[in-house]
């Protein structure tokens, strides 16, 4: 029987989880592969403890050095789950470069190194699957890649980072966002520095991977534009919920626009990350604590949900061992490796996005002011769709809630008039700025 020799790189949460589900359905995968799975090395810097539990035989290669890997001869696979960016990517150009295939989980590696490793993939005629790299355990990368030969994609949206949903869904249930922080990270779905979910850059990362997978062009995560969830606090969501029937989510969303002939210009994009109102009877109000969901249309399809757990090792090692089990098959029936012309990506600029938008204010509460941020709002031709003042009155010289709504506008009149307002002397630099999903 042929054996496809694997090694995994990285023996934290999700490779210690890989090998352990390599193991434990090992005969199933050799029946429906008609070939042997096996694991024959293991790296980590500390991979004698690490391997130490797995139950792996005496022939596995047990190394500290992931370069150690690339000298192993008949290798077919290398699984990187190390983690950062550095070494991961020595060792997958490295494995591509003598044309191994590579399944990483690794969604900062690929949103920024994407044309590198791609390229080199196409070149040496390798494959790079990395189902885990976006949603954890939702198969939404195959998906998207092999489910849709008929179909163009028009959008792909919605949550892709169960850390601020977990915060924003506990909010909800009625705790503040720095106790549902910690809450967050004693259960391990945090970081000690939250700073990458937080801000939205790990949703942006996610975008990168599928605005990149379904043109074959590069899509820069640093060119989206992204707001995080700072700023945003259970006021807001209380708000939200009792006068506008909504709830926030912090959507990441690609909007693509193909052009109708070959040959014209290429596939305009629309690519961005916000904290968003729903509607609460939508169906992402239902996704709650640290599940995902993404949200397709497709141009015949039409509207398609994907939903389910969007980290943690159990998740992301299922999706591992499918790329790896995918890939085994690949392999043996020697698929031919997928050659596209990447489209040209024209990025929409952000002040050109519209949407009705959701402002927070503190004001002095004396006569004229509410006037001259409406005037300002004006000024820019943006439309109020309403306004709250919901503790006026109340807390004499304190200041006074503003809470405003729009009719849809684009994002560079809304900035143009917030500007505005916050140079009004009798309005606090604090604000809170959220998008109202339309639908
Ligand atoms: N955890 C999840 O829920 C999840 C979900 C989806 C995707 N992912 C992705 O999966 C990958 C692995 O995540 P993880 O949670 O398993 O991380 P992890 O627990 O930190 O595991 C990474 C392991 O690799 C080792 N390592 C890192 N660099 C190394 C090097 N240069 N040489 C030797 N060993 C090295 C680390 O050792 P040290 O600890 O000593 O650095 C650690 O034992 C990451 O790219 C992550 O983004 C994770």
């Amino acid at each position: 029987m042929r054996a496809i020799r694997v090694a995994i790189a990285g023996l934290g949460f999700v490779g210690r989880q890989t090998a352990r589900l390599l193991k434990a359905n090992q005969n199933r995968i050799s029946e429906s592969l008609g070939a042997k799975l096996e694991l024959a090395a293991v790296c980590d810097r500390r991979v004698q403890r690490e391997a130490a539990g797995l139950g792996l035989g005496k022939s596995v290669l047990r190394t500290r050095d992931p370069r150690e890997l690339l000298k192993l001869p008949g290798l077919d696979i290398i699984v990187e789950l190390l983690g950062g960016l550095e070494a991961p990517l020595q060792l997958v150009l490295g494995a591509l470069k003598s044309g191994r295939h590579v399944v990483t989980a690794n969604k900062a590696l690929l949103a920024h190194h994407w044309n590198e490793i791609q390229g080199l993939a196409s070149k040496n005629s390798a494959r790079v699957y990395h189902e885990a790299s976006v949603a954890g355990g939702i198969p939404i990368i195959s998906a998207l890649d092999k489910g849709f030969a008929a179909d163009r994609i028009e959008a792909v949206y919605g949550i892709l980072n169960g850390t601020t949903n977990y915060l924003l869904t506990r909010g909800e249930e009625g705790l503040d966002m720095d106790s549902a922080l910690r809450e967050a990270q004693n259960l391990g779905l945090a970081e000690k520095n939250p700073k990458i979910d937080l801000s939205g850059q790990d949703t942006a990362q996610k975008i990168s991977i599928l605005g990149s997978l379904l043109t074959g062009a590069w899509l820069n995560p640093s060119r989206i534009a992204r707001q995080g969830i700072y700023g945003l606090d259970r006021s807001d969501i209380d708000f939200a919920k009792a006068n506008l029937g909504r709830t926030p989510r912090l959507l990441g969303t690609l909007r693509l626009n193909w052009p109708k002939a070959a040959g014209s210009a290429g596939v305009r994009i629309e690519a961005h990350v916000y904290p968003t109102l729903v509607p609460l009877n939508h169906p992402l109000a239902a996704v709650r604590r640290e599940y995902n969901a993404v949200l397709v249309h497709a141009s015949c399809a039409g509207d398609l949900m994907f939903y389910g757990k969007g980290a943690g090792p159990d998740p992301a090692a299922s999706a591992v061992v499918s790329d790896i089990f995918t890939l085994a098959r690949d392999i043996l029936c020697a698929a031919p490796v997928k050659k596209r012309k990447p489209a040209a990506l024209q990025l929409t600029p952000s002040a050109q996005y519209s949407s009705p938008f959701y402002l927070r204010l503190l004001a002095q509460d004396k006569p004229g002011v509410l006037a001259q941020i409406t005037a300002a709002l004006g000024r820019r031709a943006v439309s109020i769709a309403s306004i709250h003042q919901p503790n006026a009155g109340a807390a004499k010289g304190r200041g006074t809630l503003i809470i405003l709504t729009t009719h849809p506008t684009t994002q560079g009149r809304f900035e143009q008039a917030l500007k505005a307002i916050l140079a009004l002397k009798a309005v606090a630099p604090r604000h809170t700025v959220l998008r109202i999903l339309e639908c």
